[in-house]
């Protein structure tokens, strides 16, 4: 069933530096090739879950500017529903600065410009599609007081909430009963917990600290090792296969991605993650995040 997925969060332009180390401070370096691609968070996660055959909508906001408006044609290219895409006419669109070094890492630099503008209002305004969806994605890229608004007004509904503690901000204690599932990586885990993930022991005991907070079900990303789950009834690592890393941006993004879609067709918590990885793992083999981001062919294939 092709369950009503809803992604709130953030629009930006990414400006991509291929570069062959990171600069250190004081330094300048010459970049080997630049590009400007369509990203964000928000934007990510959403074209990921369409393209991997999710039926989705998109709340954010943009300047009135180029740069939102190239967001806009490549989330309509991946058919998400764009009508909750608001415009701020002041502010500007959100925008990245992104170093990708030889080993396919990323540095980000992420000025939210218009992103912090979406308001409570507008949540407001798109309350009527907030309150029909199945599956509610949301990221740390907008304003956090956003964010609690949208969690306290979306709790009485039956949706699942999946949040993405990304960038890493400290959560109040009332926020996690109201997560189905939290997507952190390892350093946001730690920041968040106080644990460090150093094997699958303290993942699972990260885990516990979510779970025991009120949160459903976790998933703690690994990385190149794969991803980590845990609920009350069930827990177990599933590695990722080996591939050759080209840009490891949005990644994450397309795992969230990938995990709505999967959890609205009503797979098992293995199959789910197993979908989500696949997906990401795709995603590291290509420079940037929209442009990297799979369709649900490629998946079917690599498997
Ligand atoms: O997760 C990757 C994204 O983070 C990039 O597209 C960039 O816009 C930053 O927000």
């Amino acid at each position: 069933m092709n369950k009503k997925i809803i992604v709130i969060g953030s629009t930006n332009l990414d400006l991509v530096f291929q570069t062959e180390n990171f600069p250190k401070p004081g330094e300048t370096i010459k970049s080997k090739d630049f590009s400007m691609l369509s990203g964000g968070k928000g934007s990510n996660q959403a074209i990921a879950a369409s393209r991997l055959g999710g039926n989705v909508s998109f709340i954010s906001k943009i300047g009135n500017d180029d740069f939102g408006q190239r967001s806009i044609k490549e989330l309509n290219l991946s058919k998400v529903n764009c009508d909750y895409v608001f415009t701020d006419h002041e502010a500007v669109s959100g925008v990245a600065v992104i170093l990708i070094n030889e080993k396919g890492e990323n540095s980000i630099v992420m000025a939210p410009g218009a992103n912090n503008l979406l308001s409570v209002s507008d949540i407001d305004n798109a309350s009527p599609i907030i309150k029909n969806a199945a599956i509610i994605l949301i990221q740390l890229e907008i304003s956090i007081d956003t964010v609690k608004y949208l969690l306290k007004t979306v709790a009485s509904s039956e949706s699942k909430i999946i949040f993405n503690p990304a960038p890493m901000h400290l959560l109040d204690d009332w926020m996690y009963a109201k997560i189905y599932l939290i997507t952190p990586n390892e350093s946001e885990s730690e920041s968040l917990t106080g644990i460090k993930i150093t094997d699958i022991e303290t993942a699972s005991q990260a885990a516990d600290y979510f779970l025991n907070k009120g949160v459903k079900n976790v998933v703690i990303t690994l990385g190149a090792k794969g991803a980590f789950f845990k609920n009350k009834d069930e827990e177990f690592h599933i590695p990722a296969k080996k591939v050759k890393v080209v840009d490891t941006t949005g990644a994450g993004d397309v795992f969230n991605g990938a995990l709505a879609v999967a959890l609205g067709e009503s797979k098992n918590w293995r199959e789910i993650i197993k979908f989500a990885i696949a997906a990401s793992t795709i995603s590291v083999g290509k420079l940037g995040a929209q442009t990297a981001s799979p369709y649900r062919s490629e998946i079917i294939s690599n498997n």
